[in-house]
């Protein structure tokens, strides 16, 4: 396998999901066919599945919570942390992960695009979401700072839930690297751009259109990937294997 091109003005912006922390012992959505204890996705994680029933939402995370104990990130986070100090502003990471262990690793130039499981907010106000390992298993939390209209109203995990839209300040942030990597070319012409995507699926948007956007402005793109993703035929180049072998040698 060779390594990613990585030359001393080239850009890395890398995309991860579910799979690399697979070998950390965080299972994948895929690995659990998209239910929990029966339940689909959607009536635990989303807007709609919360105010159906919010006991059963936090159950839900609670478990999650408590499956992080004693998870730590495996070599392939460790490598991404590697590049970025080699790379500094010139390396951006954008993950799907909700598990933190980017952030356990000492990631720093990150993107949570889907939020964080360790923290939480309120499902009304805006105050900031705040660092929570709390299960609830008995009662559920409500806010201290608003009144819900009358009624308590709820906090809830700082995910963001199907059917529900990303921060756009994220994605200006993305738009923003991606714009200045663009500035930078190759002597062939092309951006200055190596784009790696690691354990994910592809078929969660806008993390999905990465690829795209960074083909779209002349960069060249890598997934990382157990087997074949949904918009695999989109990459340039494939690789597949496990994370914790694969990334680190891209990198050696
Ligand atoms: N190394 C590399 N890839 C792996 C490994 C591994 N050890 N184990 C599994 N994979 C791959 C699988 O082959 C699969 O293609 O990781 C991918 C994980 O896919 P998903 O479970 O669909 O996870 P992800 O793409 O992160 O899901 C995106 O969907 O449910 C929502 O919001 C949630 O962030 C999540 C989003």
């Amino acid at each position: 396998m060779s390594r990613l091109p990585l030359g001393s003005t080239t850009s890395l912006l890398v995309l991860t999901g579910a799979g690399i922390s697979a070998e950390s012992g965080i299972p994948t959505f895929r690995d659990a066919g998209g239910l929990w204890e029966g339940h689909s996705m959607a009536e635990v994680a989303s807007p709609e599945g919360f105010a159906a029933n919010p006991q059963q939402v936090w159950r839900f995370y609670g478990e999650r919570r408590r499956n992080m104990t004693g998870v730590t990130p495996n070599a392939a986070h460790h490598a991404l942390v590697a590049a970025e100090k080699r790379l500094g502003d010139r390396f951006l990471l954008v993950t799907q992960n909700v598990d933190a262990l980017h952030t356990a690793a000492g990631s720093e130039r990150m993107i949570e695009l889907h939020g964080n499981l360790m923290r939480t907010r309120c499902s009304v106000c805006d105050r900031p979401s705040f660092a929570d390992t709390s299960t609830y298993n008995d009662k559920l939390p409500t806010c201290e700072t608003c009144d819900g209209r009358g009624r308590k109203s709820l906090l809830r995990p700082d995910i963001v839930w199907f059917g529900e839209a990303i921060n756009p300040q994220l994605m200006n942030r993305i738009s923003r690297f991606l714009a200045t990597a663009s500035t930078r070319r190759t002597p062939s012409g092309y951006a200055d751009l190596v784009f790696l995507a690691i354990g994910t699926s592809g078929n969660v948007y806008p993390a999905a259109g990465l690829v795209n956007a960074v083909r779209g402005i002349g960069g060249h793109t890598y997934l990382a990937n157990l087997e074949e993703s949904d918009n695999g035929y989109q990459f340039q180049e494939t690789i597949l294997g496990k994370a914790s072998e694969v990334v680190p040698a891209l990198f050696a």
